[in-house]
């Protein structure tokens, strides 16, 4: 059915907005005199798009940050998984008109000629879900397997410190696909754990002994909790967390608990500190840093996360280090820290990050656990390594760097995907995350793993600010909190060039 919206020239070139038609959301944008409509909702968590940004014929989410194409509703950046309805528009005499319902579906998986390779992707996580839908997207029609330790379908890892703890609904969408998704493009779903990987005879190994033959794999195995290695760590009520039942057995025992004691202020123990904050319990945060998250956004930057925390009730003992649990009837009662004092806890949660898993491939390690892979993330032939193991030339060139964040390793297997079925396609995007405390979201472009100087542009107290992360006086990653536009167009600035200065970004940046 045609609906007339709007007179063409109501709508400016660049901009971007929502109509709601016949039980529709719709984004109506203006593009280099072009109209274009697609759904306007983003499928990862239902962000508004239209708050989002428009550049280069692709419209952004202000939030997470995933690109669609606007001329074909593909999602070409993570963390969305499924495409943009898109709908017919053109202008007739002088008006906008919009065809309804849309001219796609969210079905826009072509199979190719038929294929007698068998494509084996070992990590059924956030690079291995997304290679295995991308050689189906890309035509692939021979055989696609992935192998996953948990029998559940693949899931968003990223909700568990947030929503999952807290009792919080998140709209993110998890698992990332259904059942019959993977039944319908043919993708065999295997639970197992691979304990051998021979990439001569091109063979992984299960641990029951059951053995299976590949053209190309791609390793995507993901990291391994550090483990919390002090006298009394075996005392129940003593948690780490990766998997969605370590996220069960958290929930179990703060359903008990009054007193929770989280170890180490990275990005995972923040998270859950201010998740069980949220459920009522007195939380201490216990680190040996002298502020949260300071290896990856600095002290200033830090001690910003710590007042947010610390004004809904979160204790922070900072320069402290865990010396023993002890407990009584075998469950955590005490944490005993270097310095004598002694902490209460009913739960003790240890977020000391992650190793990468890397055992199946040890020929290849690095000293650091990775598995270094060239800018396709082939590490030998037949064999590519993705997300939180790969460490990957940044941009293409650059030197090597492995980044654990589920955007990345989203990315990682889509590039993986496509190469291994012979699409040559580098690996040269800008790493992005994201990390949410209290339902405040900093966002994180580029990489600096190192830097001279930190320059913020905003109210580090309020707090709403950009970060810029400098060394030799280039910009090599900026941090952004209630700044999503900002953040959204650093993106795709960041993808152009990385030799920014800081006043030129800034300008650049609306
Ligand atoms: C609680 C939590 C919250 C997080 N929140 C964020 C966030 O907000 N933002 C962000 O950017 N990042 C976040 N991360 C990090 C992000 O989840 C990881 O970077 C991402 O999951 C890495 O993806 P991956 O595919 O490399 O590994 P994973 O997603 O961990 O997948 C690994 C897969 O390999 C399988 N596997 C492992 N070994 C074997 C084997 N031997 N045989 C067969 N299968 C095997 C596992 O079963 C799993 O399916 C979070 C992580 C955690 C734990
Ligand atoms: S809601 Fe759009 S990327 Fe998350």
């Amino acid at each position: 059915m045609d609906y007339e919206i709007c007179e063409a020239h109501d709508l400016a070139d660049g901009a971007m907005r929502t109509v709601e038609v016949g039980g529709h959301k719709i984004l109506l944008v203006r593009d280099g005199g072009r109209y274009h409509a697609v759904g306007a909702t983003c499928p990862h968590a239902g962000a508004p798009l239209a708050d989002g940004v428009l550049q280069a014929g692709v419209v952004r989410c202000p939030w997470h940050k995933a690109a669609f194409s606007l001329s074909t509703g593909k999602c070409v950046e993570p963390p969305a998984v499924d495409d943009l309805p898109r709908f017919a528009v053109r202008v007739v005499d002088g008006r906008v008109m919009l065809t309804v319902p849309e001219q796609s579906g969210l079905e826009p998986m072509a199979h190719g000629p038929s294929d007698a390779r068998c494509m084996v992707i070992i990590g059924a996580g956030a690079a291995g879900a997304i290679a295995a839908q991308t050689l189906r997207g890309a035509g692939f029609s021979g055989r696609v397997v992935m192998v996953g330790l948990e029998e559940a379908l693949p899931y968003d890892r990223t909700v568990l410190s947030k929503y999952a703890l807290s009792g919080r609904k998140g709209g993110e969408k998890t698992p990332l696909q259904d059942e019959a998704f993977y039944a319908r493009h043919r993708i065999e779903r295997r639970t197992g754990r691979v304990v051998s990987l021979d990439t001569e005879a091109r063979t992984i190994t299960f641990e029951d002994g059951r053995s299976l033959g590949y053209d190309s794999a791609l390793l995507a195995t993901g990291g391994v909790p550090r483990p919390f290695d002090v006298p009394g760590h075996a005392l129940s009520g003593v948690h780490l967390l990766r998997t969605p039942a370590d996220a069960e057995a958290i929930v179990k025992t703060a359903e008990g608990a009054r007193r929770a004691v989280v170890v180490g202020a990275g990005f995972i123990g923040l998270e859950a500190a201010a998740s069980l904050r949220e459920r009522g319990l007195d939380v201490t945060v216990i680190a040996p840093q002298t502020a949260p998250l300071e290896d990856r956004l600095g002290t200033e930057i830090g001690n910003v996360f710590r007042r947010v925390h610390e004004r809904e009730g979160i204790v922070f003992q900072l320069g402290q280090q865990v010396e023993a649990l002890e407990g009584e009837d075998g469950r955590v009662s005490r944490v005993r820290l270097k310095g004598g004092a002694v902490l209460e806890a009913d739960l003790v949660l240890a977020g000391l990050g992650v190793t990468p898993a890397t055992d199946l491939f040890r020929g290849a390690r690095r000293e650091d656990g990775g598995l270094a892979v060239d800018a396709h993330l082939k590490v030998v032939d037949g064999l590519y390594a993705a997300g939180d193991i790969a460490a990957f030339p940044l941009y293409g060139d650059g030197p090597r760097t492995r980044v654990e964040h589920w955007r990345v390793a989203e990315q990682h297997g889509r590039i993986a995907a496509l190469n291994m079925i012979g699409q040559a396609t580098p690996y040269d995007a800008v790493p992005v995350f994201w990390t949410i405390g209290f339902l405040k979201r900093l966002d994180y472009v580029g990489h600096a793993a190192t830097w001279d100087d930190v320059v913020v542009d905003g109210d580090l107290e309020k707090p709403e600010f950009l970060a810029f992360y400098v060394e030799g006086g280039t910009v090599k990653a900026l941090a952004g909190w209630g700044r999503d536009q900002q953040m959204a167009e650093a993106v795709g600035f960041m993808a152009q060039r990385q030799d920014w200065t800081v006043p030129e970004l800034l300008q650049a940046l609306t």
